[in-house]
């Protein structure tokens, strides 16, 4: 028997287009290194992804790029030709078929591509700024023309989309990579109509939203969905600020997306700077969006406590990742009243249990303190 206390968490939800998801729970979009080195999805990551598809109402997929100077990690899928739809196919009906909506994240990670994966060393951005790391590269400025290409680009990984059965895309302008980096007035000193000013730094971002919802338009039902992902602040001077954050999520709350999805490693993070308020991000955030879009809120949610918090604070979609990982029946725990039994740290004697690709868990065992209990 469910908990009383852990009922909202399994209430289901309307979108604005009508879709039903079926509860609250979303799992956040990672990316997994598994990937065949043709770009099809592999045996690996289909397990990985049917294994924890049960039990939450929305599967994001790690991002997939949408051109090849946009792939971000070795052994991410590939989403930019059409020879991809079976692979996309693989992995969306893979995710439908547990019970759950499919939504494939669209990306290019811009100056963040490492070299040795970006076509002919040719690492691309908005502007020629380096990211502010040892070691980062000093990326291309895109031409004019080449912006336009992206754009298209996006709206083609949507048709690719469509045809291979997702329930939605997933614009991925956060973490960094390009569609933030013509955001940020770190990465973008363009003086063209895609940068100089807030507003026109917006152009892109806001461009690629349209051109989505075009093809969205032409090529689906309007049941399909279209969400955006956007991290609200960046360390670095320049950089974006909570109030440009302000200023972008205006805009995209105008756009009928379905959702809107704040990329935080902690739920209840605090602004650093740009605004006078000491309330979460987060609230911050749901306040200026108001009812005009539903908002997915994410970050070190590990227990029903956690989530149920969470989901108290007015934000009507829970997204889980490194939970889901640790424990791929988090929502069935909850279903079945055993919440006590949800393991909240990386069990490192379990990777075949729980499924996880040799590639991904390499990576986090590499990287202590990324994931509890490595
Ligand atoms: C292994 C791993 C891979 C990730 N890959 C992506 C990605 O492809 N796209 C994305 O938007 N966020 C990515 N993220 C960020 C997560 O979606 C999420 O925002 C973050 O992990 C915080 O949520 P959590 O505390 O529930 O893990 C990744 C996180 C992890 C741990």
């Amino acid at each position: 028997m469910v908990n009383e206390k852990y009922k909202p968490l399994l209430e289901p939800f309307e979108l604005p287009n009508g879709v039903q998801l079926k509860n609250r729970v979303i799992m956040a979009p990672m990316t997994n290194y598994s990937s065949n080195s043709d770009g099809t999805v592999s045996d690996d990551e289909v397990n990985y992804y049917i294994h924890r598809s049960k039990g939450v109402s929305m599967v994001i997929t790690a991002c997939t790029y949408v051109t090849p100077n946009g792939q971000g990690f070795p052994g991410e899928f590939a989403g930019h030709t059409d020879e991809m739809i079976p692979s996309l196919r693989r992995l969306a009906t893979a995710i439908k078929d547990e019970g759950s909506k499919a939504i494939l994240q669209i990306f290019h990670g811009g100056r963040q591509v490492p070299a040795d994966i970006a076509p002919n060393g040719d690492v691309v951005s908005a502007s020629p700024i380096a990211y502010p790391a040892e070691g980062k590269p000093v990326p291309r400025e895109l031409t004019e023309a080449e912006v336009e290409d992206i754009i298209v680009d996006f709206g083609q990984t949507t048709r690719r989309a469509i045809e291979a059965g997702y329930d939605g895309v997933e614009i991925h302008g956060a973490n960094t990579y390009l569609i933030q980096q013509f955001f940020s007035p770190h990465s973008n000193r363009r003086t063209d109509r895609f940068g100089g000013s807030l507003e026109k730094r917006l152009t892109f971002p806001l461009a690629v939203v349209d051109e989505v919802q075009r093809i969205v338009k032409e090529h689906a039902t309007t049941s399909f969905i279209v969400g955006y992902r956007f991290s609200p602040e960046e360390p670095e001077t320049p950089g974006i600020t909570m109030s440009d954050t302000l200023v972008l999520i205006d805009e995209l709350s105008n756009k009928n997306l379905e959702y809107l999805h704040v990329s935080l490693m902690d739920f209840w993070s605090t602004p650093k700077r740009g605004i006078e308020d000491t309330r979460s991000r987060i609230e911050i955030i749901q306040e200026a969006v108001g009812d005009r879009v539903p908002v997915i809120g994410v970050g070190s949610i590990y227990t029903a406590a956690d989530a149920g918090n969470a989901l108290a604070s007015g934000i009507p979609l829970i997204g889980l990742g490194r939970g889901l990982l640790i424990d791929p029946d988090w929502v069935q725990k909850i279903e079945q009243g055993r919440e006590e039994e949800i393991v909240t740290k990386l069990d490192l004697d379990k990777q075949q249990e729980l499924v996880m690709p040799t590639p991904l868990w390499n990576r986090i065992i590499n990287n202590p303190g990324w994931v509890p209990g490595v």
